[in-house]
């Protein structure tokens, strides 16, 4: 049987053949066949927007690899600086490589005094932590105008480097703006995810060591939320990127994609539904408020996954760890709750709603001592490493600038009416 796809222009009886090749048909064919008629898939539901040997991501069955490593063995046993590495190069670093790449991240961990001075405490006091991640981040270009050379190797290596390693300091300032704390400047002698705890959480102690178990469970969450192959938030980076703005204009694109509910804010919507929700008695209630089309039951379904969210599975065994810590979050029987009821209705089951990477989530985060409008500036933070990989992948193939057309719909020809006679 051929792997080809032919195309029939029923008007003319023309017809092209189009191999299918990695999966897709090439656009191109299309449209020297049909110049003019385009392709209309407002969401990109049915579009390749770009070929990557980055992610694989088959949501039919729910599995998930980086550069082919199944998210479960990297979650296991590897961390995220050695994941952002191997997103970033391809391959998983040697001994030598990840010292050097350690080393590098963690000298940049500084952001300059302007930036947190002028711009971070420039802020109101109730500005929303995403918001000041998205402005300061866009802000971070001015100070890096070496950025604009986005083709020297050296200069892309380093806008690399700086984005990974200053968006926990970023993150972290934003949270003690909005509770009126002094800055914490990065621990320098702790991992990454230590030092980030170190730069939320401490007072008035000379060092501040968080508890190895919450470390490790943050790492994992790194790790899984590091990459999610052409998602909102990445397909913004791409496209931006590929005007050749640099790295931290298009990154603050890309966050500012993630900062809405559909995509990185829906933890904290699922937080606000368990709430809401209240108790056990109330969950076949909203079941039935949903399925009556009144919201939608956060943390459930997903665009690509039509399974279980591999991301899930793994984030509810960090919950149970998390909790011998911290002590159970009062809403986790909510969620199981929710989860058992949904997963035996017909309404979930015939649409193939799973639980997706942000049902759990914010109940670690939570318990964590996070408060809720961090939960997305902590899904950002790894996510700077997945965005970089797809920009950087994206140059390297001197991709062309996103350009998509339209179907217009709009009125056709008309005279212009001087103000009297409308
Ligand atoms: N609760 C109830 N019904 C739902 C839900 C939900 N969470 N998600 C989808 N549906 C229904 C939807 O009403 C539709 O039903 P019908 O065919 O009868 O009209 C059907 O399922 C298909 O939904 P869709 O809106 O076409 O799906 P989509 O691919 O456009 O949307 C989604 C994907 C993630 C935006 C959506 O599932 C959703 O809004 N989920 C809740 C928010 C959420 O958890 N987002 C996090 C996504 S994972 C993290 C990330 O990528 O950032």
């Amino acid at each position: 049987m051929p792997e080809t796809v032919t195309i029939t222009d029923n008007r003319t009886g023309e017809s092209v053949e189009v191999p299918i090749s990695n999966g897709g048909v090439d656009a191109s064919q299309w449209s020297k066949l049909l110049p003019g008629i385009w392709f209309y898939d407002p969401s990109f539901g049915a579009t390749a927007a770009a070929s990557s040997s980055i992610t694989e991501l088959d949501g039919e069955n729910g599995i998930l690899r980086y550069r082919g490593y199944p998210i479960e063995q990297l979650a296991e046993q590897s961390t995220y600086l050695e994941v952002a590495y191997l997103l970033i190069h391809g391959e998983l670093p040697n001994a030598e490589q990840f010292a050097a790449w350690t080393h590098d991240i963690t000298y940049h961990t500084f952001i300059h005094e302007n930036v947190r001075k002028r711009f971070m405490e420039g802020f109101h006091h109730d500005a929303h932590p995403m918001g000041i991640l998205v402005s300061t981040l866009a802000a971070l270009s001015t100070f890096y105008p070496d950025a604009k050379d986005i083709f020297g190797a050296e200069s892309r290596h380093k806008q690399i480097i700086r984005l990974i390693a200053k968006m926990p300091t970023i993150a972290a300032g934003a949270h003690r703006h909005s509770v009126g704390m002094p800055f914490v400047y990065p621990d320098n002698n702790l991992d990454f995810c230590s030092n980030f705890l170190s730069m939320m959480w401490k007072v008035a102690e000379p060092h501040f060591q968080p508890d190895p178990v919450l470390s490790h469970a943050l790492d994992v969450l790194f790790i899984l939320h590091a990459d999610h192959e052409q998602n909102c938030s990445t397909t913004a980076m791409r496209v931006v990127g590929s005007s050749h703005a640099d790295a931290y204009s298009a990154s603050a694109a890309a966050a500012a994609a993630l900062y809405g509910p559909r995509h990185g804010g829906a933890n904290e919507a699922v937080i606000r539904m368990l709430t809401e929700i209240g108790t056990i008695d109330n969950v076949e209630p909203f079941i039935a408020s949903v399925k009556e089309g009144k919201g939608r039951l956060q943390g459930f379904g997903h665009r690509v996954y039509k399974n279980y969210d591999p991301r899930a599975r793994i984030i509810k065994k960090v919950a149970y760890d998390v909790f011998e810590v911290t002590g159970k979050n009062q809403l986790l029987d909510i969620a199981l709750k929710l989860e058992e009821t949904a997963l035996s209705d017909d309404y979930f089951i015939s649409r193939k709603l799973y639980p997706n990477v942000d049902f759990y989530s914010g109940l670690i985060y939570q318990a964590m001592g996070f408060p809720m409008e961090m939960f997305t500036v902590l899904f950002a933070i790894p996510r700077v490493a997945g965005w970089l990989a797809h920009w950087n992948e994206m140059l390297d193939q001197d991709a062309r600038i996103a350009r998509p057309r339209q179907l217009y719909t709009g009125e056709a020809v008309r005279d212009y009416v001087p103000m009297g006679g409308r």
